[in-house]
């Protein structure tokens, strides 16, 4: 597996590569809290290649698995999107993705947020010493569960 920060604002073909990753794992979250209303499943390639969000990506090949975006704060770190293909699930790339984000942080807090119902993002955080810190419903019907990094 190999881990690079490429920039979709650079590179059309690798941002429509990540718009297509993007869509395929979202399904899935879609799926599990029963509501397709999700910002990322709305989002086009403009949006990915926003300024102030980074990226990490896990590619095997030429093949894109697994994506994660943030931006940075003074003191503490958004994490924007976590997203790893169906076909290469529990594998770790997630957890890789996200050691990658605490190393950039240097230290600040990270804070991340996803459907109540999504249980393998909620695992996910949790394994990795995520807190539950507030539930909300954003948009009315879709709630969500934003943790904090202890
Ligand atoms: C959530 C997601 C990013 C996890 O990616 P992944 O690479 O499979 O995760 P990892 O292999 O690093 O798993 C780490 C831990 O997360 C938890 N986890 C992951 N998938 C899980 C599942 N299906 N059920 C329960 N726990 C799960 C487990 O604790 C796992 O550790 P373990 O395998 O040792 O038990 C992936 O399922 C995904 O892309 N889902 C769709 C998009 C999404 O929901 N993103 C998060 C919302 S912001």
């Amino acid at each position: 597996m190999i881990f690079s920060c490429p920039d979709p604002a650079l590179d059309p073909h690798f941002a429509a590569k990540l718009l297509s990753l993007q869509h395929e794992a979202y399904a899935l979250e879609a799926a599990l809290i029963g509501d397709d209303r999700l910002p990322p499943l709305q989002e086009d390639h403009e949006a990915l290649a926003a300024p102030r969000v980074q990226w990490c990506t896990a590619w095997e090949g030429v093949d894109l698995l697994g994506a994660v975006s943030w931006h940075e704060h003074e003191d503490h770190v958004d994490i924007d999107r976590v997203m790893v293909s169906p076909s290469a699930h529990r594998r770790g790339i997630a957890s890789e993705l996200l050691a990658h984000v605490r190393d950039d942080a240097h230290g600040r807090q990270l804070v991340v947020s996803t459907g109540r119902d999504n249980a393998p993002a909620v695992e996910l955080y949790i394994k990795h010493g995520f807190k539950p810190v507030e539930e909300e419903e954003v948009p009315p019907g879709i709630w969500i569960t934003r943790f904090r990094s202890s």
